[in-house]
């Protein structure tokens, strides 16, 4: 069986206080059952969230790093810093970094190579943009971003990587993919992977779905055979909201 995940990507939100409170909120709502949780605070509130989170079912994920291990990049944090917290997920590709930060598919497959060098989860962010859907190349967008940064990896590192499809005029806008669009993007992705490598990888690979889940939507898309949870942005940021998306699987 597919691991089910739920992961919250704060973004560039919540000071100290706040991160503790709303991490103190989420481990009162207690038993998330099978499914692994995931919250992604700031860098600076990592080892803070780590420690937190210590014997909880909550595990801390850090939202991007750079791709070399240690050296002159001024301002930026390698795989090596965030495993010396005890940071054992990092979610990459996310859109924003894409559009705001020039990251492409090249520097994205070093990241991931990285990542997995020291032993890291990987959370891989794609998704097409509003143009792409309308001009029916949705499909062929996220064939290209998968294949160019993750399908020169062994089949054994796939146990390190969970995929997530987030089609970008569904960040933060309040529109989501129906759940049969999710549901069919997320059979397309599988099966991609089941080409690329074997069926069997191509099972047990979650995929998850991103794009204004909130506690209204949740419960159908995650219905959906082959969506496997989601990451989740705004709704993130309140416990009680986060927490219902959990339970909605
Ligand atoms: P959203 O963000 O839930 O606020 O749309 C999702 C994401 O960016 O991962």
């Amino acid at each position: 069986m597919r691991t089910k995940i739920v992961a919250g990507n704060w973004k560039m939100n919540n000071e100290k206080t706040e991160t503790s409170s709303l991490i103190y909120a989420l481990n009162s709502q207690g038993d998330f059952g099978s499914t692994r949780v995931i919250i992604a605070p700031s860098y600076v509130h990592l080892a803070q969230a780590v420690s937190l989170t210590v014997d909880t079912e909550i595990e801390v994920a850090a939202q991007n790093m750079h791709e070399a291990t240690s050296g002159a990049y001024t301002g930026e944090v390698s795989p090596a810093m965030l495993s010396s917290i005890g940071i054992q997920t990092v979610i990459l590709g996310h859109s924003e970094r894409r559009a705001y930060f020039g990251e492409n598919d090249a520097t994205l497959a070093k990241k991931v190579t990285n990542a997995l060098d020291h032993d890291m989860d990987v959370i891989f962010c794609f998704g097409e943009e509003l143009e792409d859907r309308k001009s029916g190349n949705h499909f062929e967008v996220v064939k290209s971003q998968i294949s160019n940064t993750l399908f020169e990896l062994k089949s054994a590192a796939w146990s390190k990587i969970v995929l997530a499809y987030e089609p970008v005029w569904a960040i933060g806008t309040g529109e989501t993919a129906s759940p049969e669009q999710a549901q069919e993007m997320h059979a397309f992705i599988r099966n991609l992977v089941q080409e690329q490598y074997n069926g069997s990888l191509a099972n047990q690979v979650s995929i998850l779905y991103g794009g204004s889940v909130k506690p209204g939507n949740a419960q159908e898309i995650f219905s959906k055979q082959d969506v496997d949870g989601g990451l989740i942005g705004g709704a993130a940021l309140s416990a009680a909201d986060f927490t219902t998306i959990i339970k909605s699987i």
